[in-house]
């Protein structure tokens, strides 16, 4: 395993550059591939720091074009999958499902095409690691914990095309035997996360103030994991994880929406010398998400228990990092949320 080829899709947008950053940078003998669309989630900005390393590349495609799939393959001998490219925002989900069911479906059905044919049956040393979500189970909302056994019972566009992706690797790996493994992971939070979800937008709006809007009561929960954390869980389970299995990833951390953006509002209004409970005002409660999931809560003893995994950032350690990354980087914010993403705002929350 000392100097693989390793394909990362999506490394140019939140989690996927951690974990390139990850790999570069722990693993010098690897080759590194990040193959990314960029579409307005994508940003080469969040990979400056590594962009010169010699074991870094970057291609710029599409995973709906299969031919460019085949040639990247080819061209890098490619022997490792880590794929994270998605559409990965559940309310733009609800506006543009079909979006979501070609990049997430299709896009991963050629993925896994074009590694069957690049590996043509010869499965020694490789693997393919798909990246889910624990929204694939539904909610949690009668109490209890997500374990790899729970059934799936995605309830979104977004999630419905996940767990149709999750279905097909399952598939190539009875049907045709393909080394894969799935990972499942709850919320992540950090640095370089696209302010339309939920703790940067606030964020960004408590900076600028603007109304933070809070869905519905703000009661759903979230289980929230620092991306760093989510990095460190995706490279033990490609090294140690074992093929077919699923991974739940978590940071048995759970917060209800509400009491997290209090927190936050307590954060900002020290970080930024305003009088306390200056940013709870701007405070608002919108028309909620349709079909929002109550609660999201996942048990990672699995992963704990066959690879020593475990959360290293306390929620109190990792928001204040995220806090102290989003005011030391106000221009990166200001570009990412410029242009189309204000269309998209005012669409998204005008008269909610
Ligand atoms: P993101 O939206 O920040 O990044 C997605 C990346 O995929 C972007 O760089 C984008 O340019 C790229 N991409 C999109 N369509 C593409 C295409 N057709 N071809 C090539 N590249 C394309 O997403 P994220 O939050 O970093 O999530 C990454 C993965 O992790 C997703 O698969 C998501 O479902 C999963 N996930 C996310 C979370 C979370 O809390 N964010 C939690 C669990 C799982
Ligand atoms: O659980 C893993 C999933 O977490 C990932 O698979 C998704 O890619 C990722 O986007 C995330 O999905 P959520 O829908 O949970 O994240 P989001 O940040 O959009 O919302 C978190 C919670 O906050 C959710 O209950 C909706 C609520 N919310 C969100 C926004 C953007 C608000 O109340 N107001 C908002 O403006």
């Amino acid at each position: 395993m000392s100097s693989r080829k390793i394909l990362i899709t999506g490394g140019a947008g939140f989690i996927g550059s951690h974990v390139v950053r990850l790999f570069v940078n722990k693993y010098p003998n690897y080759t590194i591939i990040n193959l990314d669309k960029l579409t307005y989630a994508g940003n080469l900005e969040n990979l400056k720091d590594i962009e010169k390393k010699p074991n870094y590349h970057f291609e710029h495609g599409d995973i709906l074009d299969i031919e460019f799939l085949n040639t990247v393959f080819s061209k890098h001998q490619i022997d490792g999958v880590v794929h994270l490219a998605a559409e990965s925002h559940v309310d733009r989900s609800l506006h543009n499902p079909t979006e979501f069911a070609n990049t997430n479906i299709i896009g991963t059905l050629n993925l896994l095409r074009a590694a069957q044919t690049a590996w043509k049956g010869n499965f020694e040393n490789k693997r393919f690691y798909h990246i889910s979500t624990d929204e694939v189970y539904g909610s949690a909302e009668h109490g209890g914990f997500f374990t790899e056994e729970t059934p799936i019972d995605p309830r979104s566009p977004y999630s419905a095309s996940k767990a149709s992706s999750d279905h097909f690797v399952s598939a190539y790996y009875n049907s045709f035997g393909l080394p894969t493994l799935i990972s499942r992971c709850s919320n992540n939070y950090g640095p370089f996360h696209f302010p339309e979800k939920l703790i940067p937008l606030m964020i960004n709006n408590i900076i600028n103030n603007k109304p933070l809007p809070v869905y519905g009561k703000g009661e759903n929960i979230r289980d929230w994991l620092f991306v760093e954390d989510h990095a460190r869980a995706i490279d033990s389970i490609f090294h140690k994880g074992k093929v077919g299995e699923v991974y739940n990833i978590g940071g048995n951390n759970e917060w209800k929406n509400i009491d997290l953006v209090n927190l936050l509002c307590h954060i900002m209004d020290k970080k930024l010398n305003r009088a306390e409970g200056t940013s709870q005002k701007l405070i608002t409660h919108v028309t909620d998400r349709p079909g929002h999931d109550l609660r999201y809560a996942i048990d990672a003893s699995k992963l704990i228990s066959e690879t020593g995994w475990r959360p290293d950032v306390t929620f109190e350690v990792g928001l204040e990092k995220t806090v102290d990354w989003y005011l030391a980087n106000t221009t990166w914010l200001n570009n990412v949320t410029s242009g189309e993403y204000l269309k998209y705002y005012n669409n998204m929350y005008q008269g909610r």
